[in-house]
């Protein structure tokens, strides 16, 4: 493996701590600064000069703005090829060069970087850029603008969100999936506002360390964004770059693997840009070195890449039989032991071209879980029909969301009416058991779990209106549900209990739903069940699969 030691690191280690400037968490942060443990970790910020670094342009008192001078290293190689490596410092400065003119022509104009480039203060800063990656954390971008412009409007300091309610932020949340992402940041930005004098930490260290929900990546996406700390970033779309680039073949899951890519990553950032370049790099994997059709023509980078070289010397020497070009730099007299190469076991594919890096993980398939869920309604409730919502608990998945009453269900009984009835009756009192109809299901893939709702309906016609509602639960007028804190499976099962879905979905990638008649023609009045344990509804149908992520 490659050893690593770093010169500057032990002077860092040996320096006096910074004198603490301001809140108690830039204390705690500079104290840690002392460790040897830092030290050696992270070339992410460089030693403050004898005064600290307060009073540079970026006011931070643990950020200057030329943070990004690399310690000067010894880098030992035991198994990785310098083929994957950038050696030369020019190819270093033309890599950032490149990139950076390419994203000051191409980079899109989205809200967070208006943010970012707009607010002089610096806690509302780091708290916009936080929110942004925070959202953008498996969403793409196109979903996230709309999300991102109401959060803000709606709370646009730290201060307003941590005076929020869990509520009212999975209210706003409803559809943006993974919802404990904004539960966290909330409980976040209630930590900077109550223990730390409403000021965001301003290092990737500090970030990381003090911040709950913030990992290596969030944290280092605000430190160069907000701060301008020279901090390197990997995220799916780096990874997909820095592989292609240094034609690294080895699975980038491997936690050895995914070091390598954050050293690389550190390496390149640009000094005098960290967080344009960290973003240009996103870019670039986003829209041109895409996972299946990358569009090297238009790369900023392709003269220094290194899997395009390869293409051109697979194309060459398939066309010419010119094996071992002498032209084209590769990783020969390590091969099938460099740590960073494609495996032996799985050769070139020719017919990938540069995406055969980086090599696929594998995943492994979602656990399988069924449930029975059902939308009961009041048609005639006082002030129009109202459907039944009950609160999640405060933990686990889709913590504190509203859903339709449900059961869990082994994945061999596939229809539990019994169970599913006694729950709804444990909200509502005593109801109609006959009318009780299967409409069909719904398949939704959580981040691990792929959960197949089978849907059911109960109106409450010509029924004494139910009244009662316990804690935890509410009866909702239609526009009600539609804005309250619901997840998109629970849209999906409305949807299924309108009969306004034909079959296929539409709207998500993420869940399919099939009814009965999508599945075999039988009416609607056939799927009423004459008697509740005796469904008129055939269940034998093949249910389509569900689409993965
Ligand atoms: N993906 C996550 N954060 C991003 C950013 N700031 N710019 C581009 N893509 C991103
Ligand atoms: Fe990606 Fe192609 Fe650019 Fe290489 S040349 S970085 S493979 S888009």
């Amino acid at each position: 493996m490659t050893l690593r030691v770093s010169r500057l690191s032990r002077l860092w280690a040996m320096r006096k701590p910074r004198a603490a400037v301001g809140s108690g968490h830039r204390k705690q942060a500079a104290s840690q600064e002392g460790r040897e443990k830092r030290a050696l970790s992270s070339s992410q910020a460089k030693p403050s000069g004898p005064d600290g670094c307060a009073g540079t342009i970026l006011e931070c008192p643990e950020v200057s703005a030329g943070l990004a001078r690399q310690p000067e290293e010894v880098v030992l190689q035991a198994s990785i090829s310098p083929y994957h490596l950038f050696r030369a410092t020019d190819e270093v400065t033309a890599f950032r060069g490149k990139l950076l003119s390419w994203y000051d022509r191409e980079k899109r104009d989205l809200p967070w970087r208006r943010w970012a480039e707009n607010e002089v203060d610096l806690d509302r800063r780091a708290y916009a850029v936080w929110v942004s990656e925070v959202m953008l954390q498996q969403t793409q971008v196109a979903t996230v603008i709309n999300y991102y412009t109401r959060w803000m409007q709606k709370w646009p300091t730290l201060q307003d969100l941590a005076s929020a309610s869990l509520e009212e932020v999975n209210q706003l949340w409803a559809g943006l999936g993974y919802y404990s992402r904004g539960r966290r940041l909330q409980e976040g930005a209630r930590k900077v506002v109550e223990e730390l004098g409403g000021h965001m930490p301003c290092t990737a260290e500090t970030l990381q360390q003090l911040l709950p929900g913030v990992g290596r990546y969030t944290a280092g996406a605000i430190a160069s964004i907000a701060f301008g700390q020279a901090t390197g970033v990997v995220d799916g779309n780096v990874v997909r770059v820095l592989c292609r680039v240094r034609a690294i073949g080895a699975d980038p899951s491997n936690t050895v693997i995914s070091q390598q890519l954050w050293r690389l990553a550190q390496q390149l950032v640009d000094p005098a840009r960290p967080g344009d370049f960290n973003q240009a790099a996103m870019e670039l994997g986003a829209t041109v070195c895409t996972p299946q059709s990358p569009h090297c023509s238009q790369c900023p980078v392709q003269s220094l890449c290194r899997a395009h070289q390869r293409v051109e010397w697979e194309q060459l020497s398939a066309s010419r039989s010119l094996l071992g070009s002498p032209d084209v730099e590769e990783c020969a007299p390590t091969t099938g032991q460099c740590q960073l190469c494609l495996p032996t076991t799985e050769p070139w594919d020719r017919t990938l071209g540069v995406a055969n890096f980086p090599r696929k993980a594998s995943r492994r398939p979602p656990r399988e879980e069924c449930s029975a869920t059902c939308v009961l309604e009041q048609p005639r409730a006082l002030g129009g029909a109202r459907i039944l919502l009950v609160q999640r608990p405060k933990s686990g998945l889709l913590a504190g969301l509203w859903e339709f009453p449900s059961v869990t269900l082994e994945p061999s009984e596939k229809h539990q009416y019994k169970a599913l009835l006694q729950e709804l009756q444990s909200w509502a009192g005593p109801l109609p058991a006959a009318h009780l109809r299967r409409l069909g299901e719904v398949v939704h893939i959580f981040s691990h779990i792929k959960l197949t709702y089978q849907v059911y309906g109960l109106t409450l016609e010509g029924q004494t209106p139910v009244t009662t509602t316990p804690p935890g639960a509410r009866w909702l007028t239609r526009e009600e549900f539609h804005t309250a804190a619901v997840s998109t499976a629970m849209k999906k099962v409305f949807r299924v209990y309108e009969g306004q879905q034909p079959g296929t979905c539409k709207g998500s990638k993420r869940s399919q739903v099939s009814t009965p008649s999508s599945r075999k023609k039988t009416s609607r009045g056939q799927q009423v069940l004459d008697s509740f344990f005796q469904p008129l509804v055939s269940t034998d149908a093949p249910i389509p699969n569900s689409v993965a992520k």
